[in-house]
């Protein structure tokens, strides 16, 4: 056992505070992982505000590059000295999903058997079953999933959770083709990165939609053709007169509202896919929908959950693209902050100005 300095949230809504945590030896199939980055996700803000459970208290963060510093008896897919990006999809390969060749949709998923706590010995939730706003963090070794070392740890963390979810959202679950309109709504972090995905998919038309001008400037350096500010414009209005009167082939709500859903249900051309990778809170309800509509409108509803993605597959391929200068994975990263900064990168994911704050340890 070790101890190192943590982010943890006590209760629903109190602001975060940095305690000693104590992370066990790792056991069969696990792994202790020295955190070299972590981005902030509205997810740790939903853990914090007890919007995901009420499992209090939390070991915050998810999103990060890290380097293996030890390993339980028997495992054998990574080695101390590597360095990882971490993942909540360490698939079990044998849930029905695995079995029937769809590990992106698996059902139970591992996560390290032994907590880690705070001193007095509570146990600590960890944030998606990672916990890495702290020094270093006991995992499952399935959820280490080996980058190249040569990237940097800040931009490429993001693909643990935020980014790999938006990306994901438009090549995986949007299945966003050549020539395809799509339209975002939503481009913070995970927005931004569908952005990107679509842009990458080879979609024709990006239309990024926000309410922060500043989101929209970032959104179209990565990819976006056009912009709609939906808090001067109706969104549904606006993204029909872009793709010439019908609607976008595919539409990401990447807020998680439901005044957002409806807009993306709305602004599809018929037999359009909208795709939810926002995540709602407990107590939001589909707003009033005509059922007619659903179904006279064709297409498909569909939810993200990660960008349907199989890290072992995705990792490194979006790290190669990052190498090669096709994904700008950088521009995601607005600042590098230390493990004190959380409770204000919070607020600023609040007020704007941020797309990604990065903790650097
Ligand atoms: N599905 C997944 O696997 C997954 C993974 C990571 C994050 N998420 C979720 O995705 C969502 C976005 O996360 P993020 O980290 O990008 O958050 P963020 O706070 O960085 O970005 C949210 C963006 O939405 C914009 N926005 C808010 N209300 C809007 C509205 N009514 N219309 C248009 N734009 C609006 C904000 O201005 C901001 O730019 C969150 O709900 C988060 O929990 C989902
Ligand atoms: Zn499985
Ligand atoms: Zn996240």
């Amino acid at each position: 056992m070790q101890q190192v300095r943590g982010v943890v949230a006590r209760g629903k809504g109190e602001p975060v505070s940095i305690e000693t945590v104590n992370v066990p030896d790792p056991e069969p199939g696990e792994a202790v992982v020295a955190v070299q980055a972590c981005g902030v996700c509205h997810t740790d803000l939903h853990y914090r505000e007890g919007g995901i459970n009420d499992d209090f208290p939390f070991l915050l963060g998810h999103e990060a590059a890290g380097v293996v510093e030890s390993v339980g008896e028997g495992v054998d897919s990574v080695a101390p000295g590597d360095v990882v990006v971490l993942n909540w999809r360490a698939v079990c390969g044998t849930c029905r999903a695995c079995t029937r060749g769809e590990p992106w949709y698996c059902f139970a998923t591992h996560n390290a058997a032994q907590r880690m706590t705070l001193e007095d010995g509570t146990e600590l939730t960890p944030a998606l079953g990672i916990g890495s706003f702290a020094d270093k963090t006991l995992v499952h070794a399935g959820q280490c999933t080996k980058v190249d070392p040569a990237a940097r740890a800040a931009a490429v963390g993001l693909l643990g959770c935020g980014v790999m979810a938006g990306l994901g959202a438009a090549m995986n679950t949007g299945n966003v083709r050549r020539g395809q309109s799509v339209a975002v709504i939503g481009c913070g972090g995970v927005g931004a990165a569908a952005v990107a995905g679509a842009a990458l998919a080879g979609a024709t038309t990006v239309i990024a939609v926000d309410l922060d001008p500043q989101k929209l400037e970032w959104a179209t350096k990565l990819g976006a053709t056009h912009t709609v500010d939906s808090g001067k414009q109706d969104p549904v209005a606006a993204i029909q007169e872009l793709t010439g009167g019908f609607g976008a082939d595919v539409v990401i709500d990447a807020v998680g509202r439901p005044e957002t859903w409806k807009q993306a249900f709305y602004a599809r051309d018929l037999a359009g896919t909208l795709v939810l990778v926002g995540v709602p809170t407990p107590e939001m309800k589909v707003p009033e929908l005509p059922l007619i509509d659903v179904f006279g409108r064709g297409g498909a509803l569909k939810s993200s959950w990660y960008g349907d993605c199989l890290p072992s597959r995705d990792f490194p391929m979006l790290v190669d693209l990052y190498r090669q200068g096709r994904l700008d994975l950088d521009a995601f990263v607005t600042e590098e902050i230390g493990l004190d900064d959380v409770e204000a990168a919070f607020e600023k994911m609040r007020h704007g100005g941020v797309l990604r704050s990065v903790v650097i340890l």
